[in-house]
């Protein structure tokens, strides 16, 4: 059997708490196939001298990392992964911040990264690149003579080719993708994005199934929505730490009903709006103020970026007007942190909630709304409001689907949800949880896998970047 190399910007110890879903599902799969995961180490290099590579056993799974420079930092983190390639693919223009230099910043650490894993290869590897830190990576192994098959999973969304081409390089970016040999996206939305760029703008031409001719390669193209392991996340939902959260919260609440929300702190997660139809539910429909407690849980995230320092004073300041007009001596109506949850507790505490709210602008797929799901008491489950505009939305069709930018609209579904009879939840639980265990993390990934594995091995291509 081949030998599974994942590499991805976010490395994590998949033993550990990570807060963010490529790295959660990619420890998930590692931690089953076992393999080698290369990545950065999240840490800032010292001194002049080419960073160290660290390697260090995490049971199945060898974790290799490399420090970053200050200025790769800036440039390719900090600079064109997240100040350019975030937002856009979010639909965010007006966050963009185009500074030419980022984008070799960029080019470099692909470069880097090719360089130093490389050496690791073996022969029959099956090389998995993730996420829009690394889009270059497979020209850039392939310019180094590797002949590896190399898939290519985006985590994030695609945007449509009008608004990605705003980017300056958009057809080196794109020309990037089509080094490897399959692509894959989050929802078919995203995947007809990229099939409607590659045709208009690559002018690429069917190939069968899945397939196409562009660049002088064939490519396959085609969408994977990722999942969770259920299995495990249900187990989890079990054990003790679990379990003690769970009736903590029952305890702590049981005059109210609970809400919740967990969340990196990105501008993407539709905080603000969030907050802003929660506001809306107190004000229309007073029986909720005595009722109702939102908890909000949003871990810190790229600080250095400073759109993200924005959103966290527009949150702070919502979340303190809220409880300023509308908190009683026994009752504030949101409880609001800012910090990581260990990942043993939170099943607990989402099954402890009647209502999740999950409201994204703009998602690849959001697994906080399957692990809510999957933590639920089928006999007594909660409700879920979830964003049409997060790539899970193409799945859950039996959540409550909501337009986040419509507040009242927003505000209406969140009472729906507090309102909704046991078994109207039951059977809508019974629906999302039968999709979940079908299309869970283990699908996701056998079925990208089983794509690569058929790719033709002549068509790796050679490098033109
Ligand atoms: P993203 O990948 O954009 O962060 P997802 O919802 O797909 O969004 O994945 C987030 C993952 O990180 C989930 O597994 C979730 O449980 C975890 N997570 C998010 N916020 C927190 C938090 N505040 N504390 C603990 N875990 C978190
Ligand atoms: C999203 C991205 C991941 C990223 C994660 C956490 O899930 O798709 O690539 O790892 O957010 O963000 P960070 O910048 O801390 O890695």
């Amino acid at each position: 059997m081949s030998r599974l190399v994942v590499v991805s910007n976010r490395v994590a110890d998949p033993r550990k708490t990570a807060a963010g879903g490529l790295a959660v599902a990619l420890g998930e799969v590692l931690n089953n196939s076992g393999g080698l995961w290369f990545g950065w180490s999240g840490k800032l290099a010292e001194g002049d001298a080419e960073p160290q590579l660290n390697v260090q056993q995490a049971g199945p799974v060898t974790l290799a990392t490399v420090d970053l420079d200050r200025e790769d930092y800036e440039a390719y983190y900090v600079g064109y992964s997240n100040g350019v390639l975030w937002p856009v693919f979010h639909y965010r223009l007006d966050l963009a911040d185009f500074d030419a230099g980022y984008i070799e910043g960029y080019r470099r650490v692909n470069q880097m990264f090719a360089r130093r894993l490389l050496p690791m290869l073996q022969p029959d590897d099956v090389i998995w690149v993730h996420d829009y830190h690394l889009i270059p990576l497979a020209a850039e192994l392939r310019a180094l003579g590797c002949t590896q098959r190399i898939g290519y999973f985006l985590h994030i969304p695609l945007p449509p080719p009008l608004i990605l081409a705003a980017i300056p390089g958009h057809d080196w970016l794109v020309k990037g993708l089509c080094s490897y040999d399959v692509v894959g996206f989050q929802s078919e939305a995203d995947h007809e994005h990229f099939c409607d760029y590659i045709q208009a703008e690559a002018k690429a031409q069917p190939a069968g199934e899945g397939r196409w001719r562009v660049f002088n390669r064939t490519i396959h193209a085609g969408a994977y929505p990722i999942g969770i392991d259920v299995q495990e996340f249900r187990g989890v939902t079990e054990a003790p730490e679990a379990a003690e959260m769970y009736e903590r919260m029952k305890r702590e609440y049981s005059r109210r009903k609970l809400l919740v929300g967990v969340d990196r702190l990105d501008y993407s997660k539709g905080l603000p709006q969030r907050m802003r139809a929660f506001r809306e539910l107190l004000r229309r429909y007073p029986e909720t103020r005595q009722s109702a407690t939102l908890i909000q849980i949003a871990s810190p995230s790229r600080e250095d970026v400073s759109a993200y320092t924005d959103i966290l004073h527009e949150l702070e300041s919502l979340c303190g007007s809220i409880n300023g007009n509308y908190g009683e001596l026994d009752w504030m109506p949101v409880r609001y942190m800012h910090r990581t949850v260990a990942r043993a507790r939170l099943p607990g505490l989402y099954r402890a909630s009647r209502v999740a709210l999950v409201t994204p602008l703009r998602d690849g797929m959001n697994l906080v709304a399957k692990e809510f799901i999957a933590a639920q008491d089928p006999e007594d489950p909660g409700v879920l409001v979830l964003s049409r505009f997060a790539g899970a939305a193409e799945q859950l069709k039996e959540a409550l689907l909501v337009n986040p930018y419509d507040t009242e609209g927003t505000a209406a579904a969140i009472h729906l949800a507090l309102q909704m009879p046991l078994e109207e939840r039951r059977e809508r639980h019974q629906s999302l949880l039968a999709t979940l265990t079908r299309y869970d993390v283990h699908w996701w990934c056998d079925s990208f896998l089983q794509t690569l594995g058929q790719a033709e091995a002549e068509e790796t291509g050679t490098p033109w970047l």
